[in-house]
């Protein structure tokens, strides 16, 4: 997507350096745009802990760069350690971060890939190969998913004659989130471009603020006109008929149709429900555990540090700066995700298609997944 009128990915090999992985670093935005090098495994692990990049494709993307990266550094001399160090790379890029699947779908797809490839050449030629087609693969499959919610909205926008659509969502779930587009707000970004009158209530998303600072940034760069609000807004603006559909993103789905989102969205469909408004969540297909029956019960749930609730940064006489918000000594809890269950969610839009949110509609969309637990 386009950043002051030229063309961004959030992830991509160094134009005249293809040894390094150059990332937007999103803890400066909205107030500063930097670009960070990460040449190590170790760099890109910390990135993705310390959330210098974040959301579930753009961290499968990264994982995957990590391990060309750690094929770029392994030790040539023998297949058994080059492998070995792989291996133990991978482990440590999935450990950063435990719900979004992206991650370490990245990192098996790079390990059986490069196994698979035969002498150590033709294994770092796939480890780059590879890590460039996830990425792509991302971005296209991002693209798909708006086309297919742009008729969501084409077709509340007919239902109002052309008044403005009112889609709320939560968190980052745009092109920040994946390597180009996004999901939940792809299709906003297609209905803009095609004059569809569309507004996004944007939850700012407390404690991190994706919303706030990266959703808010990322539609304003595009002219999409946008409002943001507390998160505790939305059940409001549902009751007053404010909202005309909910689109989120997810960073884990069950093939049952179970959704792990940012901390909070199981409140607003909660609130869609009661309204009667409906509650999409759109995903690529990187996102869904083909294993996990109960998204309730088996998808674990990040805890991040009570810091990121006791603290707001925000820009003060041209500096971020960072005040402390609580009594210095009360704990907080900062659970990062929570799962909304199938009943919840309309459906799920993804890059084959629009399906409902239950084990038969996933499966008839994704028909060679049908014995679950053999992905
Ligand atoms: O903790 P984050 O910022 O990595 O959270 C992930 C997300 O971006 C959101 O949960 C998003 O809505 C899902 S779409 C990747």
């Amino acid at each position: 997507m386009n950043v002051n009128g030229k063309h961004y990915r959030t992830i991509w090999l160094k134009e005249d350096d293809p040894n390094t992985v150059q990332v937007i670093d999103q803890r400066f935005l909205p107030h500063d745009f930097v670009v960070e090098d990460l040449t190590t495994v170790d760099e890109v692990a910390r990135a993705i802990k310390d959330m210098h990049i974040r959301g579930a494709g753009l961290i499968g993307a990264a994982a995957g760069y990590g391990m060309y990266i750690s094929a770029l550094h392994a030790p040539k001399n023998s297949e058994k350690i080059f492998l070995e160090t792989l291996t133990s790379d991978g482990a440590k890029l999935k450990a950063t971060r435990p719900t979004a699947i992206n991650l370490e779908w990245a990192v098996q797809r790079q390990i059986d890939a490069i196994t698979a490839a035969r002498g150590i050449n033709a294994k770092m030629q796939t480890a780059y190969s590879n890590a460039q087609a996830i990425a792509d693969e991302d971005s296209d499959f991002c693209r798909r998913i708006g086309e297919h919610g742009l008729e969501i909205i084409r077709e509340i926008s007919r239902i109002k004659d052309g008044e403005a659509v009112n889609v709320l969502t939560h968190c980052n779930p745009g092109w920040l989130a994946f390597v180009d587009y996004g999901t939940a707000i792809s299709p906003v970004y297609l209905a803009h471009d095609r004059a569809i009158k569309v507004h996004v209530w944007v939850d700012e998303t407390r404690p991190r603020n994706q919303g706030a600072r990266l959703t808010a940034w990322e539609l304003g760069q595009h002219g999409v006109p946008h409002t943001v609000i507390p998160d505790n807004a939305g059940g409001h603006l549902m009751q007053n008929g404010m909202v005309d559909l909910v689109i989120t993103g997810t960073d884990r789905t069950t093939y049952t149709g179970d959704a792990a989102n940012k901390i909070g969205t199981y409140l607003k469909a909660l609130a869609a429900n009661d309204n009667g408004v409906p509650f999409y969540i759109a995903l690529p297909s990187s996102t869904f555990d083909w294993q996990v029956r109960d998204g309730i019960k088996e998808i674990p749930i990040e805890q991040r540090d009570e810091e990121e609730v006791k603290y707001i940064a925000g820009l003060n006489d041209g500096e971020i700066k960072k005040v402390l918000l609580t009594p210095e000594n009360s704990p907080a809890a900062n659970y990062a995700f929570d799962v909304t269950p199938a009943r919840l969610i309309t459906g799920l839009i993804t890059e084959r298609g629009v399906c409902k949110a239950s084990e038969e509609g996933v499966l008839a969309l994704f028909p060679e997944r049908r014995v679950p637990g053999n992905p």
